[in-house]
C-alpha cells in the first residue's frame, strides 16, 4: 500500500471520526436538555404521591375516633339503612346475610353464634383476639374486601371519613351497653 492510498484512508477514517463525535455530541445535548425535566417530573410524581396519597391509601389510615364526639348518630342511623339489608340491630341479633349487629362496637371478631363466616374472617379474627373496635369497624367499612382479602360481605365501602363517623357514632347505641367514645 503506498502513502497516498493510507492518506485519504487515513482521511476518511478521521472524516467518519468527526461525523460521529458531532452526532454524539449533539445527541448529548439533546439528550442533556431531556433528562433533567424528565427526573424532575419523576421526583414530583414519587414526593407528591408519597405526601397526598399515603394517608388516603393503605399506609397509614385516617383515625376515625377524633371524629366521634361530635359525629351524628341521627345521620349514622340513616347511613345504617345501606347495611340493613343484611344486618339486624335489635337486641334479638338476629342473623341474616351478615351477622346481627347488637353489641357489634368491641365484640371479637368472627363471633356471632349461629352464623357461618367465610375462612377469610375467621382468620382475620386471628382465634378471637381481634376485637371490632373503632378503627378497625372504620377500615372495614371503608372497603371491606380490601381490608378483609376474601370476605363474604358484598358491600362497596364508605369512602368518606365523616359517614364512617355518623355510622359508628350510631353502632356504639346498638348495644346494651354503649361502647365508650374513645379518649381525645
Ligand atoms: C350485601 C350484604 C351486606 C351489606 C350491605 C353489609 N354487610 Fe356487613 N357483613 C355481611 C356478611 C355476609 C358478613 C360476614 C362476612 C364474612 O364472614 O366474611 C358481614 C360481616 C360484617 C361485620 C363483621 C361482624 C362479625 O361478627 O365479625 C361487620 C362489623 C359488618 N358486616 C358491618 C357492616 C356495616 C356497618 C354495613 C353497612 C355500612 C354492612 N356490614 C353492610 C353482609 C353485608
Amino acid at each position: 500500500m503506498n502513502s497516498s492510498y493510507f492518506n485519504s484512508a487515513a482521511g476518511g477514517f478521521l472524516g467518519i471520526l468527526f461525523v460521529l463525535m458531532t452526532l454524539s455530541i449533539v445527541s448529548e445535548g439533546i439528550y442533556h436538555t431531556a433528562a433533567p425535566e424528565t427526573e424532575g417530573f419523576m421526583i414530583e410524581v414519587a414526593e407528591g404521591g408519597g405526601e397526598a396519597g399515603a394517608p388516603v391509601e393503605e399506609a397509614a389510615p385516617e383515625l376515625v375516633a377524633p371524629l366521634l364526639a361530635s359525629a351524628d348518630p341521627a345521620k349514622g342511623e340513616a347511613i345504617f339503612k345501606k347495611c340493613a339489608a343484611c344486618h339486624t340491630n335489635d337486641a334479638a341479633s338476629a342473623n341474616k346475610v351478615g351477622p346481627g349487629l347488637w353489641n357489634i362496637v368491641n365484640r371479637p371478631v368472627a363471633t356471632h353464634e349461629g352464623f357461618k363466616y367465610s375462612a377469610a374472617m375467621t382468620e382475620f379474627s386471628q382465634g378471637g383476639t381481634v376485637a371490632w373496635d373503632y378503627e378497625q369497624l372504620s377500615q372495614f367499612v371503608t372497603a371491606p374486601k380490601k381490608h378483609v382479602p376474601g370476605t363474604s360481605m358484598g358491600f362497596a365501602g364508605l369512602k368518606k371519613i365523616e359517614d364512617r363517623a355518623d355510622l359508628l357514632a350510631y353502632l356504639r347505641t346498638v348495644a346494651d351497653t354503649p361502647a365508650p367514645l374513645p379518649a381525645e
